[in-house]
């Protein structure tokens, strides 16, 4: 936050790509810290469509998912009157500005970017859009000359490489970018099913807005040890308890690791109170939810005034960045 011109107001930025159902991790390890950080700064918030075009070839499919992504959002209690609520492409000065922000930035920077090669190592088909991916979310953030970006510990990298590119561009062009800091919530790494990383691409979520027997086969999916049911256990160990922990007060937290560790109590005890907590904790956003996707337009109409005011914003830095580099004003 040290980066903050004084007396501006702090500028909050972040992205999520609309590819696929938002899960636990998502929701503990991102929006849940973007919902609460309404209140602390001019936030702006965006669905990333073009990132998304690296995963997601199928206009239907992308389209359905910006909107789900929208009502998600919006049901977990993202204020539209007093956030910036926008779809990335409907900004198209952001790939301007990747496009200037690539000739500054030395090939060496991305080459060492982790999710690229995760990613390629998953399986993901080598574009240049992929390795690209990183130029775009700087751009992203800098357009907007965001302050405070909130994201879960696998941004963090690109966090870096937008500080060291609006180093390079500030170094060559003048001083127009501040540099913006990371900001991780509570729950930095969410733990799915299997107990590593809760991940869309691992297969081992478990989404928001999951209710009945589709939630509660989930939660009995969890992977376990073998410790029989008699014998103490150790809650710090099992995922369980991990996600439980997420959902529960303190004295709640507390209860369930006394009842781990004086035996006799067992795993399929506590995925069934994990169940009945996760159905709670968010039926008052799944109801919302219904209703908002029962308005027609709605969606559209948030987006569309949102984006309005981040263009505003986009092209007043593209203003700047145009004459610090001798390009003309759009005619
Ligand atoms: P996925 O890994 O399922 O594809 P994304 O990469 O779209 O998820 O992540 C969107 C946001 O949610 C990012 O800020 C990311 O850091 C956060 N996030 C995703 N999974 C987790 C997790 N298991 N724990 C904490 N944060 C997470
Ligand atoms: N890469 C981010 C993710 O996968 C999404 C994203 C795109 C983003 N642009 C951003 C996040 C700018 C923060 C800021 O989660």
């Amino acid at each position: 936050m040290s980066t903050q011109a004084s007396g501006s107001c702090l500028r909050i930025l972040s992205g999520v790509q609309p590819s696929g159902k938002l899960h636990l991790g998502n929701y503990f390890g991102a929006i849940r810290q973007h919902i609460e950080l309404q209140r602390q700064g001019e936030c702006f918030y965006f669905i990333a469509d073009l990132h998304a075009l690296t995963t997601i070839q199928n206009a239907n499919e992308l389209q359905a998912n910006v909107r789900d992504v929208a009502l998600d959002y919006l049901a977990l209690g993202l204020d539209p009157q007093r956030t910036v609520f926008f779809r990335q492409s409907d900004v198209p000065e952001v790939t301007e500005l990747a496009w200037i922000f690539a000739t500054v930035t030395g090939m060496g920077l991305l080459e060492r970017a982790h999710s690229y090669k995760d990613k390629v190592a998953r399986g993901l088909p080598a574009s240049v859009g992929l390795f690209f991916y990183p130029i775009l979310m700087a751009a992203d953030i800098l357009i907007y000359r965001s302050h405070l970006v909130p994201v879960g510990q696998d941004q963090i990298q690109h966090i870096e490489i937008t500080r060291d590119i609006a180093g390079y561009f500030n170094h060559t062009y003048g001083e127009i970018f501040p540099l913006p800091e990371y900001r991780l919530s509570e729950a930095p790494i969410v733990p799915g099913l299997d107990g590593k990383k809760m991940s869309k691409s691992y297969g081992n979520t478990i989404e928001i807005f999951a209710t009945g027997q589709e939630l509660r086969k989930k939660v009995m999916s969890i992977v376990t040890d073998s410790t029989p049911l008699d014998a103490p256990k150790d809650p710090e160990k099992c995922n369980v308890y991990k996600l439980y922990c997420l959902l529960a007060t303190p004295e709640e937290q507390q209860e369930l690791a006394a009842k781990y560790r004086a035996g006799g109590f067992g795993y399929g005890q506590a995925k069934q109170m994990l169940y009945e907590k996760l159905e709670g904790y968010f039926a008052q956003a799944r109801q919302r939810r219904q209703e908002l996707a029962r308005e027609p337009g709605l969606v559209d109409e948030i987006l569309r005034r949102g984006a309005q005011r981040a263009r505003e914003e986009a092209r007043a830095t593209m203003a700047l960045v145009r004459r610090a580099v001798g390009l003309n004003p759009p005619p």
